[in-house]
This record gives C-alpha cells, sequence and structure tokens, in this order.
C-alpha cells in the first residue's frame, strides 16, 4: 500500500475508534494502538531509513501531522468525556432551591420566663423599674425590716433555709423592697422584682420549695391604695383580657398596713363560675397592700410625707392559670414535652 494511503486508512481508523470510545480509559487504549510502540505506524517509520533524504523528509511530515492531529483528537475527546461526566453528575444531583429548607430546631421561652417577662413589659409600659436582688439574704431585710422582727409568729409559715444564724435562702422577694429603699435614700421609688425565693415546705402539685415571685412597690407623695387597685387592675386586664375585675380583701402581712388579698374575676367565665374558678367566679391571685409606716421609717423615709403601696405575684400561680398547667412540679423537671408546647 502507498505510504499516503496508509496513513489515510490509519487516521480513518483512528478516528472511528477515538469517536466510538465512550471511556477515557478506551481512547487512551486507542491511542497506544495507533501512536504507541507497537502501532503500525511505528512499523512504517521504520522504513524511512531505506528513503532518500527528500523522501525522508517528505514522509517525516506527514507522519508529525497524522501524530500531531491524532494527539489532538485524543486530548478533546479526553476532555469531552469528562466534561460529560461532570455535567451527569451535576444533572443527577441538581438542587432544587425552591424546596423548603430543612428546620432548625429552636427552643423556646420557658413558661414562668414568658410570664415574668410580660409582667416586665407590662410594668415597664407604666414606668416601673426593674430591680433584682440576691436569692441569699440577710436576716435583715428578709425579716426585720420588713416589721418581721425575730420571734414574731408570721415568721413561722416562712421560715426557710439558713446559712448562719443571719443569713438565709429569701423566703420572698420583698426583702427587695428595703435595698430599693435603702439605696434610692428618700426619694420616690417604683420598682418591680422578679425571682427565686425558697421556702420549706411539702412539694405537691400546688407548692414547691423553691418557686418565684414578682414583687412591686411604689412609694412616694399621695400614693393611695387606689393607685394600687388601678396598677394591678392594668396588670391583670394585659394578662389575662380587657374585661377583668380586680377585688380587694382584708388580709395581713407585717409590712403591710391595711393589707389585702387580691382577687380578680374569672377569666374564662367572666364571673358565672366554672372549674378554673372553682365556682366562685375570683381567682385568689396575689397579696398587696398600703407599705407599713415601720417600714417607712426603717428604711428612712418619714410615713408623713410619703406613702407607698407593695404587692407579691406569684408567678407559677399566673403561669397555671394562665396556660391550664394543673401541676406545679412540671415547671421544674425540664422535660421537652412539656416545655415546647409554649
Ligand atoms: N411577700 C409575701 C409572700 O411571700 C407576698 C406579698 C404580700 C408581698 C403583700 C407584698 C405585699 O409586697 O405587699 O407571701
Amino acid at each position: 500500500m502507498e505510504t499516503e494511503e496508509l496513513l489515510k486508512s490509519l487516521e480513518e481508523e483512528a478516528n472511528l475508534a477515538i469517536d466510538n470510545a465512550s471511556q477515557v480509559q478506551e481512547v487512551n487504549e486507542a491511542k497506544a494502538q495507533f501512536l504507541g510502540k507497537k502501532s503500525k505506524l511505528n512499523a512504517l517509520m521504520a522504513t524511512m531509513r531505506d528513503l532518500s533524504a527528500e523522501g525522508r523528509k517528505e514522509l517525516g511530515e506527514k507522519i508529525n501531522s497524522f501524530k500531531t492531529a491524532l494527539e489532538n483528537k485524543v486530548r478533546e475527546k479526553i476532555q469531552a468525556l469528562e466534561d460529560a461526566k461532570i455535567n451527569a453528575m451535576l444533572a443527577s444531583q441538581e438542587i432544587d432551591v425552591t424546596l423548603p429548607g430543612k428546620q432548625i430546631m429552636d427552643g423556646n421561652l420557658h413558661p414562668l420566663t414568658k410570664i415574668y417577662s410580660e409582667i416586665e413589659e407590662i410594668c415597664s409600659s407604666m414606668g416601673f423599674k426593674v430591680a433584682d436582688g440576691p436569692e441569699v439574704e440577710c436576716d435583715l431585710y428578709n425579716f426585720e425590716m420588713l416589721n418581721l422582727p425575730k420571734g414574731h409568729p408570721a415568721r413561722e409559715m416562712q421560715d426557710s433555709y439558713y446559712i448562719t444564724e443571719n443569713m438565709l435562702l429569701r423566703t420572698q422577694t420583698s426583702p427587695v423592697q428595703i435595698r430599693t429603699l435603702l439605696a434610692a435614700k428618700g426619694e420616690p421609688v417604683k420598682i418591680i422584682c422578679p425571682g427565686k425565693v425558697y421556702r420549706r415546705d411539702n412539694d405537691d402539685a400546688t407548692h414547691s420549695h423553691q418557686f418565684m415571685q414578682c414583687e412591686g412597690l411604689v412609694v412616694g407623695p399621695n400614693v393611695t391604695m387606689a393607685d394600687l387597685k388601678g396598677t394591678l387592675q392594668t396588670i391583670f386586664r394585659k394578662l389575662f383580657g380587657e374585661d377583668v375585675k380586680v377585688r380587694f380583701r382584708p388580709s395581713f402581712f407585717p409590712f403591710t398596713e391595711p393589707s389585702v388579698e387580691v382577687d380578680f374575676s374569672c377569666f374564662k367565665c367572666h364571673g358565672e363560675g366554672c372549674p378554673l374558678c372553682k365556682q366562685n367566679g375570683w381567682i385568689e391571685v396575689l397579696g398587696a397592700g398600703m407599705v407599713h409606716p415601720n417600714v417607712l421609717k426603717m428604711a428612712g423615709y418619714d410615713p408623713e410625707k410619703m406613702q407607698g403601696f407593695a404587692f407579691g405575684i406569684g408567678i407559677e400561680r399566673i403561669a397555671m392559670l394562665k396556660y391550664g398547667i394543673d401541676d406545679i412540679r412540671n415547671f421544674y423537671n425540664d422535660d421537652v414535652r412539656f416545655l415546647k408546647q409554649f
């Protein structure tokens, strides 16, 4: 066969083999077959020895251009196969950006946190500052300066966890009243203070040795019981609904005079009587009263010039009413099934 024809048929054969290859490996095999040591091309090159210088040059050029063309084709084919592989992979792994994302589990506030945050928000809007106090308190502030001297019988129902003879876990948030008054040095005050309190108590569905209260204290010239009622009414209407009514019943607390037990009209039955209010129409929620003159005097205030009211709300009680929870222990068990409902 003429050299030229041989090259032409080799070229056709090689092109066909490369065109038909569907894997990179097949392309490389074709390359070895047509350009490698045992290829027909190599055999052809061996015949160059017998040619004249001119014939050698001519054949050499033809072989070179055959080689270059084939090498280019091999490179292009390999590139095309690799591109196709990547494209197929991309097509199979296509991301649909319109699909809904994976939902991230975000936590939620504890029901007690929700209640006192709500009270904080309501009271802040009425000009109250939020105060804080320590949970380990001295007897002086927790009892004595609240008009509960040592040996006072009313201490009994609140006797707590003493750390030393004069230090205890606070039994109420009321000592924050004393701390606030002492710091204000005779100036008017208007604060609330949510926080934990501790009592020696038998734990059951409605009692716990640790629970939360929110104290309120307003002291200034001409503060009256009407202000107390209006303030509590505003808080409870915001918490439970605009038609809620507030009722005072006489009571006793050593640090207030007069003292009241505060009820609000049942937000479920609107006063008709239902299981929530025990057919009463009213729900008892907190203690309050006008700050006792002795308390004002001990804290450096002149009761003739300034008066005040105070209240103490049980946070758990409000949360239990608002969310319909019947066992106080649910708040402290950290059971996610319970907590995630709020
Ligand atoms: N500290 C009282 C208690 O724990 C609640 C209380 C009643 C607070 C009357 C007050 C108040 O500020 O005026 O039982």
